[in-house]
C-alpha cells in the first residue's frame, strides 16, 4: 500500500507521515530531506543553490545515511532546498529513488509536495495537508526555538509565505492538491486530532 501525503511547509505532513507509518508498520520517506540534503551539499561547498550542474551532481551523489543530520532542518537549508527543488533536472535525478522507496512492502508512506501528482500518481490514498500560514508559522517557530535556533516569528511567517509562492508557482511539479487527494485542514487540530482524521481516510481506502 502507498500513502501519499503532500502539503505546504510546516503543515504537519511529516509528523502525520511518521505516525501513519508507525501505526501500519510501513516505511516512511520525508522527501523534503532529499532536497534539503542536495541544498546543504551545495551550501557546504560554497555553491549557489541555483547552480544546475552542481545541484544535479549533488542529487546523484545523495547518501540517505545522512538524512538524520539535524542541520538539514535549519531555516537556511529549507530556503535553499526550495530553490534547488525548482530545477527540473534535480527532480528527475531524485525520481527513481522515491519510486523505488514507494515499492517497499508491506507499504510505504511518502510525504512531500508532488507525491500524489508526480511521484506516485497511483497511490492507494492521497492526503493533502494544509493549515493557515499563520498557524504553520507558529508551529515552525516553536520547532526552531525548541532546537535552539534563534528566529523572529514574523520572519518565519515571511519565509513560509515566500516558500509557498515558490513551491506552488514553479513550472515543474508545483505544489498542488491532486484531483483525487483528500483535503485535511489541520488549522484547528492538534497532532492527535490530525492523526485520527488521517487514519480515518486511510482506513476508508483500505476497505
Ligand atoms: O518539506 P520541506 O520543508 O522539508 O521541503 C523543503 C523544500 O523542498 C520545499 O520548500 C520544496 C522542496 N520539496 C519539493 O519540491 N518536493 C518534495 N516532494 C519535497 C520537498
Amino acid at each position: 500500500m502507498i500513502i501519499a501525503i503532500d502539503g505546504p511547509a510546516a503543515s504537519g505532513k511529516g509528523t502525520l507521515g511518521k505516525k501513519l507509518a508507525a501505526h501500519y508498520g510501513f516505511r516512511h520517506l520525508d522527501t523534503g530531506l532529499l532536497y534539503r540534503a542536495v541544498a546543504k551539499a551545495l551550501l557546504d561547498a560554497g555553491h549557489s543553490p541555483r547552480h544546475q550542474a552542481r545541484a544535479v551532481a549533488a542529487a546523484d551523489a545523495l547518501d540517505p545515511a545522512h538524512f538524520d543530520d539535524v542541520a538539514l532542518k535549519s531555516q537556511a537549508v529549507g530556503e535553499a532546498a526550495s530553490i534547488v527543488s525548482a530545477i527540473p533536472e534535480v527532480r528527475m535525478a531524485l525520481l527513481a529513488l522515491q519510486r523505488n522507496f514507494a515499492k517497499a512492502q508491506p507499504g510505504a508512506v511518502l510525504d512531500g509536495r508532488d507525491i500524489g501528482t508526480v511521484i506516485c500518481p497511483h497511490a492507494d490514498v492521497k492526503i493533502f495537508v494544509t493549515a493557515t500560514p499563520q498557524v504553520r508559522a507558529g508551529r515552525r517557530f516553536a520547532e526552531l526555538t525548541a532546537r535552539g535556533e534563534s528566529a523572529a516569528e514574523a520572519d518565519v511567517l515571511a519565509d513560509i509565505l515566500k516558500r509557498d509562492e515558490r513551491d506552488m508557482g514553479r513550472a515543474t511539479a508545483p505544489l498542488k492538491q491532486a484531483d483525487d487527494a483528500h483535503l485535511l485542514d489541520t488549522t484547528t487540530l492538534d497532532i492527535d486530532g490530525a492523526f485520527r482524521a488521517a487514519l480515518a481516510l486511510v482506513e476508508q481506502a483500505r476497505r
